[in-house]
């Protein structure tokens, strides 16, 4: 059976005294090793960050059923690994001692964050989800860094604006699959093309609620390994 992704964006905080009420939130709800990473952080970036972090909580505690405060953060660096220090990398919950049975993935741009999670599922799900500013994109180097030849051939003979959105929707596809991957960027971007991969699409306006200059994807695996001996077929 498929399994159900849920995504949901969170708009920028904007409203008098909301940095104020997000540091008095997070100081109510989250973790201590979240608290002490945000602390190295200058305002403004540990605003976003704590902001984020409670907005995922807080999807994770209504798709699980349970109050935000029963839920202890879990990451998984690839570099790091895990255990109760570890508050980067790939994110996941603990609930009552054991891992919350929730994949999740969060990302931030242009003070949006964007969420994505599937409930119950499967031991082999793999989650990944981006949201890019196309902004962002536009530098010289920007092809060369981040696309494969194929790709640079699909965008290269757009111009201004359609040239920054469309660097914008392979880039969120590139950062969704290394989520789910769980790799990151340690992977070069450069060589992961991302045109033709049917575990990564792109999440539209209306799916997500994200304003419509904002580039999304999301990729999702949920392959069951196949055995690689006699009468098995290597799993792709
Ligand atoms: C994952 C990555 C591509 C996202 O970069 P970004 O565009 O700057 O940030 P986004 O806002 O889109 O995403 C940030 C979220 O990605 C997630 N994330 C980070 N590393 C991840 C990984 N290896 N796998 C899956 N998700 C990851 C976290 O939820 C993070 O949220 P947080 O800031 O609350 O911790 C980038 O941060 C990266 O490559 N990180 C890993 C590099 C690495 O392994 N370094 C070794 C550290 S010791």
């Amino acid at each position: 059976m498929t399994p159900e992704l849920v995504v949901h964006a969170v708009p920028p905080f904007s409203l008098s005294g909301a940095a104020e009420r997000v540091q008095r939130d997070a100081q109510a709800l989250l973790d201590g090793p979240e608290l002490a990473r945000a602390q190295a952080m200058e305002p403004a970036s540990r605003s976003r960050f704590l902001a984020g972090r409670l907005a995922q909580r807080r999807f994770a505690a209504e798709l699980l059923g349970v109050r935000g405060s029963r839920l202890v953060a879990a990451y998984s660096c690839p570099r790091c690994g895990t255990g109760p220090g570890i508050t980067h990398g790939r994110p996941g919950y603990l609930l009552d001692g054991g891992p919350a049975p929730l994949v999740l993935s969060l990302s931030r741009a242009a003070g949006w964050t964007l969420l994505a999670a599937v409930a119950g599922p499967p031991d082999s799900c793999r989650l990944g989800v981006d949201v890019e500013d196309p902004a962002r994109t536009g530098f010289d180097g920007f092809p060369a860094l981040a696309l494969t030849h194929a790709e640079q051939q699909v965008v290269g003979h757009l111009s201004g604006g359609a040239l920054l959105a469309g660097r914008a929707r392979l880039w969120a596809r590139k950062e969704a699959v290394l989520k789910m991957t769980g790799d990151g960027l340690r992977t070069a971007p450069s060589s992961l093309d991302v045109l033709q991969r049917n575990d990564v699409r792109d999440l539209l306006p209306a799916e997500t609620g994200l304003p419509a200059r904002l580039a999304a994807a999301v990729a999702l695996s949920w392959a069951v390994p196949q055995p690689t001996g006699r009468g098995g077929r290597a799993s792709s």
